[in-house]
């Protein structure tokens, strides 16, 4: 049977360079909102002779999210499930954010649970910006009612109680939508194990993606301060993201579950660790 990686955000930086890896060994099933983007990215990887798909896809959307599910499992067995797609502060407001990053992780992580094949690995796509924050124990009692009817208002009630500046407000909801993303894959990873499947997280560092080429353009001073934290002292590039992500669903990554892969040139570790010169 046909082997298939469904990739959201598959038009996106890292997506796309995620199926030029994925696309070697299965056929990819690329998911995103805009259309156009979706059949240049399409066009791109079918020229290496990859056999690919789209699928039109708002995250946020339940049905459509349980529509890629379903239309993927009729190409043939699910082995990978990568998850990347989400937005950032740079041009996305705080609510949209909540419910991108977050409604869209829940959706895919239980829309494909009961699809991935035996041997499968689920990864969802966290941020480095999850490690900026101590988490407050509310965030997780709060998360832990993810189920639960108000389960958003009471993310956005945080947001609420952190003030007017809509750029802080933004900031923050990346920040708690990206803190979830790790949470929510280390509390399914019992459920994955019992199917024999993996689930985990990837935080990105600064990976110059279209994503990241916004913050660059548009707040110079906050990009260049970024890079200044960064002992790679350069951007990360979405070939090693790539290759990083095609490991974790290889079989040498078999027992590496339930975990977040942090992968930031050694920011994080630079900026809360004091430093050997
Ligand atoms: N680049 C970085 O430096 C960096 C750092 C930390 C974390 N990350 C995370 O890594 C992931 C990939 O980022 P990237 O740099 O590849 O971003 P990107 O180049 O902006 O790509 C984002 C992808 O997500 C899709 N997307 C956005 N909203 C969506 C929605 N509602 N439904 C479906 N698809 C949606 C976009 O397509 P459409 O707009 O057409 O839907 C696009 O394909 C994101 O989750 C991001 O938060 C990135």
């Amino acid at each position: 049977m046909k082997m298939i990686s469904v990739i959201t955000g598959g038009s996106g930086g890292m997506g796309k360079a995620i199926a030029r890896e994925l696309g070697k060994d299965t056929a990819v099933v690329l998911a995103a909102r805009n259309e156009q983007k979706l059949l240049a990215a399409q066009k791109e990887l079918k020229e290496l002779g990859y056999e690919v798909y789209t699928f039109q896809t708002d995250i946020q959307n339940e049905k459509q999210v349980q529509d890629l599910a379903s239309y993927a499992a009729s190409l043939g067995s699910i082995k990978n499930v990568i998850h990347t797609s989400g937005v950032s502060p740079t041009d996305t407001d705080a609510d949209s954010i909540l419910r991108i990053n977050v409604l869209g992780t829940l959706y895919v992580t239980n829309a494909f649970y009961p699809l991935l094949a035996e041997g499968g690995t689920l990864i969802n796509f966290a941020s480095v910006a999850a490690y900026t924050m101590e988490p407050d124990s509310k965030w997780y009692e709060v998360y832990d009612s993810w189920n639960e009817e108000g389960f958003l208002g009471r993310l956005q009630e945080f947001l609420a109680a952190s003030g007017d500046d809509p750029f802080f407000r933004a900031g923050f909801a990346y920040v708690l939508s990206k803190r979830f993303v790790i949470y929510y894959s280390q509390k399914n990873v019992l459920r994955f194990g019992k199917k024999k499947c993996r689930i985990l997280s990837v935080s990105p560092g600064s990976y110059l993606t279209p994503m990241h080429q916004k913050l660059i353009d548009n707040q110079p001073d906050t990009a260049e301060s970024q890079l200044d934290l960064i002992p790679a002292a350069r951007w990360g590039h979405p070939y090693e993201i790539a290759a990083l992500t095609a490991f974790l669903c290889s079989s040498g990554a078999g027992f590496i579950s339930g975990v977040d892969i942090l992968a930031d040139g050694g920011q994080t570790a630079n900026t809360f660790i004091e430093q050997l010169e």
